[in-house]
């Protein structure tokens, strides 16, 4: 079994979006190996609200339902998840600053070789079509990333 945490600040806007996206992106593949996904921010404020309104309604459009229960990165996450997929440089300095392993602990655009951008953009304080461009951006990473590790 694969062990896959996604992170990012808040755990209700990037994070639950990837972890939503990459199960549904695993589902369509045949054969697929078996993986525990998760997601976590490194913030606190949001610990145990749902995903963003906007976020679950973006997502939907593209017929995705996204839960979730915010949670907030714990140390023992380090030891117990195969991959942790960073969403921007904010959240992969944290945690390598929390003792994370950086052999295992990545930005989740360049790990799949995104052409142009090494960064999940922050969505919250922006508007509508923030929400959609980022909800295509996860989900096209995740299925690359699906592509990846089942290879
Ligand atoms: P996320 O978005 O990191 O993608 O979940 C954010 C959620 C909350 C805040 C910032 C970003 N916040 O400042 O509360």
């Amino acid at each position: 079994m694969t062990k896959v945490l996604f992170v990012c600040l808040g755990n209700i806007c990037r994070s639950p979006a990837a972890e939503c996206f990459f199960r549904e992106a695993l589902k369509n593949r045949k054969n697929a190996p078996l993986f525990e996904i998760k997601s976590a921010g490194t913030g606190g404020w949001h610990v145990g609200a749902k995903p963003d309104r906007r976020m679950r309604a973006a997502a939907k459009k593209q017929g995705l339902i996204i839960e979730g229960s915010a949670r907030q990165v714990a140390v023992e996450d380090f030891s117990k998840f195969d991959w942790i997929f960073c969403m921007d440089r904010d959240n992969l300095d944290d945690l390598l600053g929390m003792g994370a392993n950086a052999d295992t602990t990545k930005l989740l655009l360049p790990f799949i070789h995104h052409e142009t951008l090494d960064e999940v953009p922050d969505p919250y304080y922006g508007g509508e079509d923030g929400f959609e461009n980022v909800v295509r951006l996860i989900h096209e990473a995740t299925t690359k990333l699906a592509l990846k590790l089942c290879d």
